[in-house]
């Protein structure tokens, strides 16, 4: 872990996680790439360019692709909209859905078959009528695959064993006439290029509590929520971000350090309220900060979405 910048006396650290296991899921995937049509690639609509591994376009080249943009309930209505519209104007069959309810989540089908129309006026100019799309679900830990495939696959879902000229060991899930299922969702691992993609993917939980910086996601939720929900902390915790004064002003190198001491003085504020100090009276940045993020987690701040389309 390296220590990056500096803000009041608070360091910032660099996420630097590379799981072992990649590997291995990588080549799960590129085993079973083969047998499919389609990859329904499963998004986290809080973080809707963060949970999506740009590694897929590689490994899927040639396959038709879907996008869900799962836990919508959890994300801004509206924002999830301008994303659905972003990554269609892409070239991507997108649709929203929240595994948790179902809602949405039978309609999938429908999108597949969207997605794969191509394909099935192929097999019928050939005489192959009825054969159903072969499809993986793929996404970043944590972004809702079991239960997108619980919820899309239903009780009443039949396991198809293992098919002559299918790699042995695959498993196939009938969703209805139309759909089968990989039953081994692809595990994507997310990309750590950037300081603010790894801070984000650790808001959904997708990366173990245990090597996270807490103080860091905390100030980077509060500017978030700073430019794009401020009434949110008026409401949460009677912070009012227009009151919110550090004497930073001018550059925009001073700007963005002026942005910085505000967030921190933010955290201090919410560390207050909470009573989370230290001996001394000092506050404990890190109790305030983990009150903050279970908020978010919980959804105690109400519908947020992190990221919007540059
Ligand atoms: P994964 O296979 O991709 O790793 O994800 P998984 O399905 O295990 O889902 C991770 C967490 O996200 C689970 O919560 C699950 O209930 C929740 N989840 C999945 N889809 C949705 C959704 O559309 N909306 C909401 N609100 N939550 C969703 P958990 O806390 O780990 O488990 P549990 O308490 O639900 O049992």
């Amino acid at each position: 872990m390296s220590k990056t910048d500096n803000t009041k006396g608070y360091e910032t650290k660099t996420i630097n996680w590379y799981p072992g296991h990649m590997a291995k899921a990588k080549k799960m995937m590129q085993e079973s790439i083969k047998l499919i049509d389609v990859v329904v690639e499963i998004l986290d609509a809080r973080i809707p360019l963060s949970s999506k591994n740009p590694d897929i376009d590689e490994l899927a080249k040639g396959k038709y692709r879907v996008l869900l943009l799962n836990k919508s309930d959890m994300a801004d209505e509206k924002k999830t909209a301008i994303w659905k519209k972003y990554y269609e104007d892409k070239g991507f069959f997108v649709s929203i859905v929240n595994s948790k309810t179902g809602a949405g989540v039978k309609a999938t089908t429908e999108v597949i078959q969207k997605a794969c129309q191509e394909k099935i006026e192929r097999d019928r100019k050939k005489g192959i009528l009825a054969r159903p799309l072969r499809a993986m679900i793929a996404g970043i830990p944590n972004s809702g695959k079991s239960t997108f495939i619980n919820s899309f696959a239903g009780k009443a879902c039949t396991k198809t064993g293992n098919k002559p000229g299918v790699t042995i060991g695959k498993q196939w899930i009938r969703i209805n006439k139309n759909v089968e299922l990989l039953d081994t969702p692809g595990i994507l691992w997310p990309k750590f290029e950037d300081q603010k993609i790894g801070l984000h993917i650790a808001f959904i939980g997708s990366i173990n509590d245990d090597i996270l910086y807490p103080e860091d996601m905390a100030l980077e939720l509060i500017k978030i929520l700073m430019k794009d929900y401020p009434l949110v902390l008026k409401e949460r915790y009677d912070i009012d971000v227009t009151t919110v004064s550090t004497d930073k002003n001018g550059s925009s190198d001073a700007d963005i350090s002026g942005e910085n001491e505000k967030a921190l003085a933010i955290l201090e504020m919410i560390g207050q309220k909470r009573g989370c100090l230290k001996k001394g009276a000092e506050i404990d940045l890190l109790k305030a900060s983990k009150i903050l993020i279970d908020d978010f987690r919980t959804q105690k701040l109400g519908r947020i979405t992190l990221e919007m389309p540059e």
